[in-house]
């Protein structure tokens, strides 16, 4: 089945974007939730760590991590939209996502506060690998479950490695299984009791090495969320099983250069082999082609140009003729950066078998409000035959 961009944001519940940094996700999450509202739909963007410029646009100047409503008469200036579309965004803070789900899992609140005030947890809580990849699929299952949108769309954070973010719940699962973070939970006799002498050794030696102040912050840490795994486990399920469901679709971002065609490449195969398909491609920041001229006849005929306009006498003539040539030779680096480009891009096409394909061109400023997000909507959604 071919899917289509406008299937996704009409139909869709979850729209994630997912893609290599720097290629244009927070964008496109934007763009996205932008053409929900304008069909109708009331849409919610979770962007992550968004440009300053595009955040004050979306009103994210601070932090926020409930969504608000764009007032209408942004997104909307000329009134043509659905009375039933609505926009909100929101900005994930990894932090906060993470103290709420401590406070909504602990038995009690004596147990969340000495979790929250554990400097272990305060230091780990924003920056262990995979917290904000977590937290991001933890605030689309609030949103999901609590705020009643029909469209949400989900930017995720500019990994290196693209899986980390698809990997995230199980990695948490992964971390409450660990062998040593068991011994750790249990009872200090119980845990005297069982535990190895390797880990005693162990916990000894990385002692010397951080100080022991921190070993007891991370023992306490551990030991305070006694209880808590279960429903941290479940809750990671309950996120795995979103991800997988059939409302929920994902669109890959890239660009046409090369390093970014292939993590795009890889990405697209992972999630195949997680058996997840990539229901959209969207290639930004696209180089434009100007007919299908050959660049080394462009270059053939730049020199020419070139040839006559220094033997022409005229100097108005000289000077027209080797701007000309000029402007050929310009044409003929266009020709071939989009060829390469092309080429570039031809593996990761076919990888993803029936998805929407969107090309948007490198558009000569940065997108950083609504006009510019309306601008990319238009071009992605309304191809060149189609606008004539
Ligand atoms: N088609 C385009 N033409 C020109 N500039 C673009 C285009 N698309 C996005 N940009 C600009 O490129 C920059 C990067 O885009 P964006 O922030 O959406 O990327 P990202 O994938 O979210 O990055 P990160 O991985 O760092 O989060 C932004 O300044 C954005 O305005
Ligand atoms: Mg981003």
């Amino acid at each position: 089945m071919t899917h289509s961009l406008h299937d996704l944001v009409e139909h869709g519940h979850i729209v994630i974007c997912c893609g290599t940094g720097g290629v244009g996700k927070t964008t496109t999450a934007a763009v996205l939730a932008l053409e929900g509202a304008r069909r109708g739909r009331d849409a919610v963007v979770v962007t992550i760590d968004p440009a300053k410029r595009l955040a004050n646009a979306l009103g994210l100047a601070e932090l926020s991590n409930t969504a608000h409503e764009i007032d209408r008469a942004l997104w909307d200036p000329e009134g043509g939209a659905p009375s039933n579309g609505r926009l909100a965004a929101l900005m994930l803070d990894t932090k906060s996502t993470f103290d709420t789900l401590v406070t909504r899992y602990a038995e009690s609140p004596q147990q969340a506060e000495r979790i929250l005030a554990n400097r272990f947890y305060r230091n780990i809580s924003g920056a262990l690998s995979g917290t904000q990849e977590y937290m991001a699929m933890e605030k689309l299952h609030e949103l999901h479950e609590d705020g009643g949108y029909e469209l949400i769309v989900v930017d995720t954070p500019p990994t290196r490695h693209a899986l980390d973010f698809l990997d995230a719940p199980q990695r948490l699962l992964r971390l409450l299984d660990n062998h040593i973070f068991r011994l750790l939970m249990m009872p200090t006799r119980a845990y005297l009791r069982v535990a190895s002498v390797a880990v005693q050794m162990f916990l000894r030696t990385v002692s010397k090495v951080v100080g022991t102040e921190v070993v007891e912050d991370v023992v306490a840490f551990f030991r305070a969320f006694e209880g808590m795994e279960q429903g941290f486990r479940e809750r990671a399920e309950r996120v795995m099983k979103l991800l997988a469901d059939s409302g929920t679709r994902f669109v890959l971002v890239t660009t046409p250069r090369r390093d970014a065609v292939e993590e795009a490449e890889f990405f697209a195969q992972r999630l195949a082999e997680t058996s997840i398909d990539v229901d959209a491609l969207i290639v930004n920041r696209v180089h434009p082609r100007f007919g299908d001229e050959n660049p080394d006849g462009l270059r053939r005929r730049a020199a020419e140009l070139a040839a006559s306009a220094g033997a022409a006498a005229d100097p108005a003539v000289k000077d027209a003729g080797s701007r000309l040539a000029a402007l050929y030779d310009n044409l003929a680096d266009f020709q071939e950066i989009s060829e390469r480009e092309a080429t570039h891009l031809t593996g990761v096409q076919g990888r993803v078998g029936g998805a929407a394909i969107a090309h948007v061109p490198f558009l000569a400023t940065d997108v950083h409000d609504f006009e510019g997000l309306r601008e990319v909507g238009r071009l992605l959604f309304e191809p060149a035959e189609v606008r004539g």
